[in-house]
């Protein structure tokens, strides 16, 4: 059975603000992407909005209800948002300020902790799926678990900027070792950041992992093939 895709969209909005646009859509891209491969939409609503806007976000959870995979930071406006708009599920992710993207997964303290606790039982009572953008490390794995968690996203970012076929070797070997540690404590296993056309494949190839949430590459492949391509064509590798 192949892997579930996750098409990353937020950068057809970056497109659109750049000239404050009506256009290009999110909500086409998100048409094109569901109807040629993509198994789940997913945006990333940053407290700047500076690509996805909290309109786009009711839009798209209004039209393609059970798709949208939504990023947030763990803040309370963060929160009140996902629960007014009731995506399929959330992934959790730290979020700084001035950050070009996300830099790694969540770095867990007691403080941040009660917050995550306190944030995924309200999406549960909502019946919003939870997942945590976490780095492939046991002890975050199991603080994902003891929190409440239903999904742990494994960060790619270090493996996909590996500098040698050794130095990728062996952040494969964590990656499939925090996945088959997440999948023993029961949850479900997603991987990204960072994945394009040519470092998915081993990924892919661990196993244990249900879905890959992947954009930029994707997104930049569009430009010179088209979206429905780009996107056939990642499915096609998972
Ligand atoms: N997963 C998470 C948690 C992310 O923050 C991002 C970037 O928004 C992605 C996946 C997609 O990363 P990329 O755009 O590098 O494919």
């Amino acid at each position: 059975m192949s892997l579930k895709l996750g098409v990353n969209i937020d950068h057809i909005a970056t497109l659109r603000q750049a000239r404050r646009a009506p256009y290009p859509d999110p909500l086409d891209a998100a048409a094109v992407c569901l109807s040629t491969g993509a198994d789940f939409i997913v945006v990333h609503l940053r407290k700047d909005q500076r690509h996805i806007q909290e309109k786009d976000v009711a839009r798209l959870c209004k039209v393609f209800p059970g798709k949208i995979h939504l990023e947030c930071s763990y803040s309370e406006q963060m929160e009140k948002a996902a629960l007014k708009y009731k995506p399929h599920s959330v992934c959790i992710v730290p979020e700084e300020p001035g950050e070009v993207t996300t830099t790694g997964g969540l770095k867990f303290s007691p403080k941040t902790n009660s917050r995550l606790m306190k944030m995924i039982a309200n999406l549960h009572k909502k019946h919003i799926l939870v997942s945590l953008f976490v780095s492939p490390v046991a002890a975050d794995i199991r603080t994902a678990a003891k929190l409440g968690a239903d999904i742990v996203e494994l960060c790619t970012r270090d493996y996909s900027e590996a500098t040698s076929s050794k130095q990728a070797q062996k952040l494969l070997q964590e990656l499939a070792l925090a996945g088959l540690l997440a999948n023993e404590l029961g949850l479900e296993v997603h991987a990204g950041h960072g994945l394009d056309y040519h470092n998915v494949l081993a990924v892919a190839d661990l196993g244990g992992i249900s879905c890959m949430n992947i954009g930029f590459a994707i997104i930049t492949r569009s430009l010179f093939a088209g979206l429905p391509t780009a996107v056939n064509e990642m499915k096609g590798l998972l």
